[in-house]
């Protein structure tokens, strides 16, 4: 598997991922994505958007502020709970999750060899003086502070007056506004149960540890539905709520599949009891073997139950019931909710496409090279064009096929340096075709499209051109 230092560096290097206000040293845990990597995410959110909300007629959409009224999060318990206990260095003034910071290498001034600095593995004593941690992991000289809880929440103020009264919160994850919008949903749309309602967008949390490139980080996109079903059904013997919460189980983990993440680096993870959050009945990660790290959440997947619309109906003094027609009933449906992460996911599919094989060279030797090999749904660059050389007559040809082209499909035109190191750039990206077009084009009006996993090269005649790539990169879904 791809190490973390390769794969920051490809996406630095290639115009993915760069450092948010790099020139500025950095904002801490802010990225931005560059011109490939926000096509990636983007293509990423387009199939969830596309597989989950508009090819299925349970679901529906929205796009809801992110300033949301305070009270929201004094229902949904995040202004109570959303808090992990902290520590902070009295001497360097570092902060630490408190549950955290055994798992840090420590630094030590061991009095056994005349305060020598050393570094020293997580949970190990000093193999000198046999002293363990007790002081500031990063600094060695500091004392911890008592553990106290920090919420995660980013506060602002709404208005004019930075006043108690105008204080507000960057929403934590994007959940909430369709249980506020339950009723606004559910009327407008005149929907039946089971049915879901789906919202990509910004999510903030102020982390104390975060890290690992876009896997944790302060400002994230999340995809998350609320699948509202009646808990009093029953479905293949079940209850409604039991069954629809391992159907979305089994849904999200083949989304993840079908775009190319390998069985072997995918699992799921049950959380314990004392694990679970204050809303949840049962709750299942799908996890993803990142090189940082044995496994790490990808998407949560939690029974909510009717905790959310019950808690909002409390505050707002509205009625968030559903009105069962054929049983002339009311009641609070339960909750399902799928929620990804686009970063995390982003991050995973670029693990898994990662890979190093060999390639011809125009010598006849073999040379090494470097191919992400992404879905064609979610490669940021279809296609490719490029003239063979800079020839005066290739050129403006290789034009015209471009613009015959980029209408259709992100398309990229690249006439610098000889045509390897072309393809080898192309392949770093994970560009499905690339499109040659050389000297026999002018006499045969035809051009070699070359398959980005396979290295095979097909001669395609350039009115044929557009059908040919449309087979492969529109055809049907995978
Ligand atoms: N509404 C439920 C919820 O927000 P979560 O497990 O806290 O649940 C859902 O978040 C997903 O959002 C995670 O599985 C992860 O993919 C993503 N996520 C959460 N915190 C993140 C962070 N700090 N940076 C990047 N992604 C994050």
């Amino acid at each position: 598997m791809v190490s973390m230092d390769t794969l920051v560096s490809l996406c630095k290097r290639r115009g993915f991922v760069f450092q948010s206000s790099e020139i500025y040293g950095g904002t801490g845990s802010c990225w931005d994505y560059g011109p490939l990597g926000v096509e990636l995410k983007s293509n990423i959110k387009r199939v969830w958007w596309r597989d989950f909300v508009q090819r299925r007629p349970d679901m529906v959409g929205i796009d809801a502020s992110i300033l949301m009224h305070p009270t929201v999060w004094k229902a949904s318990g995040h202004l109570e709970n959303f808090t992990d206990p902290m520590v902070d260095c009295r001497e360097c003034k570092l902060r630490f999750r408190a549950d955290q910071v055994d798992a840090l290498p420590w630094t030590h001034f061991c009095p056994a060899t005349k305060g020598n600095k050393f570094t020293i593995p997580p949970g190990e004593p000093c193999g000198h003086c046999a002293a363990r941690r007790t002081l500031c992991p990063d600094c060695g000289k500091g004392e911890l502070t008592p553990p106290r809880q920090f919420n995660l929440m980013f506060k602002t103020f709404m208005g004019p007056v930075e006043e108690d009264a105008g204080v507000t919160y960057l929403r934590p994850e994007t959940a909430q506004a369709m249980f506020v919008n339950f009723e606004n949903v559910l009327q407008s749309m005149r929907l039946k149960l089971p049915f879901g309602i789906a919202q990509a967008g910004r999510s903030f949390r102020n982390e104390i540890t975060p890290g690992n490139f876009i896997f944790r980080s302060r400002e994230f996109e999340q995809m998350e539905i609320e699948y509202f079903v009646n808990p009093h059904d029953r479905v293949e013997g079940r209850p409604a709520d039991e069954y629809w919460h391992d159907r979305w189980i089994a849904d999200c983990l083949a989304w993840f599949r079908r775009y190319g993440l390998r069985d072997e680096n995918l699992r799921l993870r049950e959380h314990d009891r004392d694990e679970l959050s204050h809303y949840s009945k049962r709750t299942v990660d799908i996890e993803y073997a990142f090189p940082f790290t044995d496994w790490g959440e990808l998407e949560g997947i939690a029974n909510r139950t009717d905790f959310d619309l019950k808690a909002h109906e409390k505050l707002s003094g509205q009625d968030l019931t559903y009105y069962d027609q054929e049983r002339d009933v009311r009641y609070h449906p339960y909750v399902i909710e799928p929620a990804a992460g686009a970063d995390r996911a982003t991050l995973a599919f670029l693990v898994d496409a990662y890979s190093v094989d060999e390639a011809p060279t125009a010598k006849g030797t073999m040379e090494k090279r470097t191919v992400l090999r992404l879905h064609r749904d979610l490669a940021p660059t279809k296609v490719a064009v490029l003239p063979l050389s800079r020839h005066e007559d290739l050129v403006p040809e290789a034009k015209r096929v471009f613009d015959v082209v980029k209408p259709h499909w992100m398309t990229d035109y690249d006439d610098a340096g000889a045509i390897g190191r072309r393809y080898r750039r192309q392949d770093e990206v994970g560009t499905p075709y690339c499109v040659t077009v050389d000297f026999d084009t002018l006499q045969d009006r035809a051009v070699t499209v070359r398959d980005r996993d396979s290295m095979a090269q097909e001669r395609i005649e350039i009115v044929k051109l557009l059908d040919h790539l449309r087979e492969r990169l529109d055809g049907a879904p995978a």
